[in-house]
């Protein structure tokens, strides 16, 4: 632990940081800021101080407004420069943002890291990955262009009409992304929104801002005005007054379903408004006795901890087989031992301080379950240094404890104990969760396995088998029920989520409007 304080709390050897501060916003082209703003400090300190990274604007009502008058004038009633635009146009847009991003990637890694503390690694993979998405998200928009040259006017013959369908913009978007993958989570709705002709309005969340001030001159640069917008500051500040206004065509969200709720309830119109969220999770693993232990006790490590388990799709609950819960939890612990903690761009890192202002919860979780019988297994469990929060590893948890239901979204792992699998599917269909789970199982665990997979997918909407639970590959869908989502986030279903149908119907012997069919 004496290690752990020199690295965490007094910052010997962290490096030097230049602040990087965000005096403009977008509106219809930069305006410059000169109100009140928020410092941001980082999770890692430096001489015993939390590193000051840099400031951005705490914007006003009436500038949040301004910006919404910016969008509604690229929107245009739909008829706006953007909006009309052919879907061609838009994929070029798209693709030239998409190479001056490109230019930005060790800034905006750099901030990654000091921001959020993802490590090097996890930072640059989530770079790549979203510059990857905007470009296979323009690769399917030019099949579907080459597919249909008009832009959709591929016409067939239904009950003695000719008919059309093409994909419209919706409208006027409000994109809020959250802080543990503020990049890709925000561009994997900002992009889809833009390609398929929508204006957008945009605010990061509260922790993960400045690492977006690098890609605003991209965003100025190649998009008409008005149809990228950004907004930084209080929610009740700059966001009620776009909502409340009723102009929103969609609300895309990720982050808690209470936010979200919050947000959505001050619309006065909702039907006019489409929500796409990506909300919470509780995703459990279920250990059965036949698995193979060492490959279970890997994928767990990598399900629970990584990004010290601030991810949506985290393992945030283990259900162990009575049978093995000895040799799994010695296995577990053991490998959480060899875990190596440590600031972000250090080789072979694994661990590292967690989001700004979230170890009291953890605490008050880890104490609940302890004060209940729960016991900490490994060596440091829950022990905070600094930024950074050594994780914990509890058992047995059980349902009187707020671990069996709250999803912690940190490096608290819960392990409950399990006799049969029933007691995992009652857990299943009495959480407030819908997201993912994954199974660990061997040729013995057969009959169960059958037996869970059958009634899951009626519960969730992913189950891994031998596997972590992952949002990726993003072509396949990612969603969720009940709190975890609504609307689906692929490649695929995300331009469909951002867009409508138009459909031109014609009478066949119609021959004012005269169309030449095969
Ligand atoms: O926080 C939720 C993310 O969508 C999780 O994505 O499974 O790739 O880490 P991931």
């Amino acid at each position: 632990m004496e290690n752990l304080k020199q690295k965490f709390e007094q910052g010997i050897d962290v490096p030097f940081f230049r602040p990087v501060e965000t005096t403009v916003y977008l509106r219809d082209h930069f305006r410059m800021y000169t109100g009140k703003f928020q410092e941001v400090y980082s999770p890692i300190y430096r001489n015993g101080e939390a590193v000051y990274l840099g400031k951005y604007p705490m914007m006003t009502s009436e500038q949040a407004e301004g910006c919404l008058e910016a969008a509604e004038k690229a929107w245009n009633g739909g008829l706006g420069e953007w909006p009309m635009m052919t879907l061609q146009q838009r994929v070029d847009t798209v693709r030239k943002f998409a190479s001056v991003m490109q230019e930005q990637r060790e800034e905006v890694v750099t901030l990654l890291m000091w921001e959020i503390c993802k490590t090097r690694k996890d930072a640059e993979s989530e770079f790549d990955r979203t510059v990857d998405y905007i470009l296979k998200s323009c690769d399917i928009m030019e099949s579907r262009i080459k597919a249909d040259p008009q832009d959709g006017n591929n016409w067939y013959k239904s009950a003695g009409l000719r008919l059309t369908t093409v994909r419209s913009p919706r409208g006027i978007t409000l994109v809020m992304g959250p802080s543990n993958y503020p990049l890709n989570e925000t561009f994997t709705t900002l992009i889809p929104a833009l390609l398929m002709g929508n204006v957008v309005i945009f605010k990061p969340a509260k922790v993960g801002v400045l690492l977006l001030g690098p890609l605003l001159q991209g965003l100025r640069d190649c998009f008409p005005a008005g149809v990228v917008t950004t907004l930084y500051g209080e929610g009740a500040t700059v966001i009620s007054p776009i909502v409340r206004s009723g102009k929103l065509a969609v609300f895309a969200f990720i982050g808690s379903s209470g936010a979200a709720d919050k947000i959505f309830s001050q619309i006065p119109n909702p039907h006019r408004t489409k929500q796409i969220l990506g909300l919470g999770a509780k995703n459990p693993a279920i250990i059965l006795p036949g698995c193979d232990i060492v490959d279970a006790v890997k994928h767990n490590i990598k399900g629970a901890l990584s990004f010290n388990g601030q991810r949506c799709t985290a393992h945030k609950i283990l259900f162990v087989h009575q049978s093995i819960i000895t040799t799994f939890i010695d296995k577990f612990v053991d490998a959480v031992d060899t875990l190596e903690p440590g600031l972000p761009w250090e080789e072979g890192v694994d661990i590292t301080p967690i989001l700004p202002n979230t170890s009291e919860r953890f605490q008050g979780l880890l104490h609940d379950a302890q004060n209940q019988g729960a016991y900490v297994v490994n060596k440091d469990g829950g022990k905070v240094v600094g930024g950074y929060m050594h994780p914990a590893v509890l058992y047995p948890v059980t349902p009187q404890m707020k671990l069996y239901r709250i999803e912690q979204f940190g490096p608290l792992v819960p392990i409950v104990p399990f006799d049969d699998i029933e007691e995992v599917i009652q857990w299943m269909e009495t959480s407030d969760y819908g997201q993912q789970a994954a199974i660990f199982a061997g040729e013995d665990d057969r009959e169960v396995l059958k037996t869970f997979l059958t009634k899951t997918k009626n519960l969730l909407c992913r189950t891994n088998i031998n596997t972590s639970c992952q949002r990726g590959p993003d072509e396949i869908p990612f969603t969720g029920r009940k709190d975890s989502a609504m609307g689906t986030l692929d490649l695929t279903s995300a331009l469909l989520e951002f867009s409508i149908e138009h459909v031109t119907a014609v009478p066949e012997n119609d021959n004012v409007f005269f169309i030449e069919l095969e």
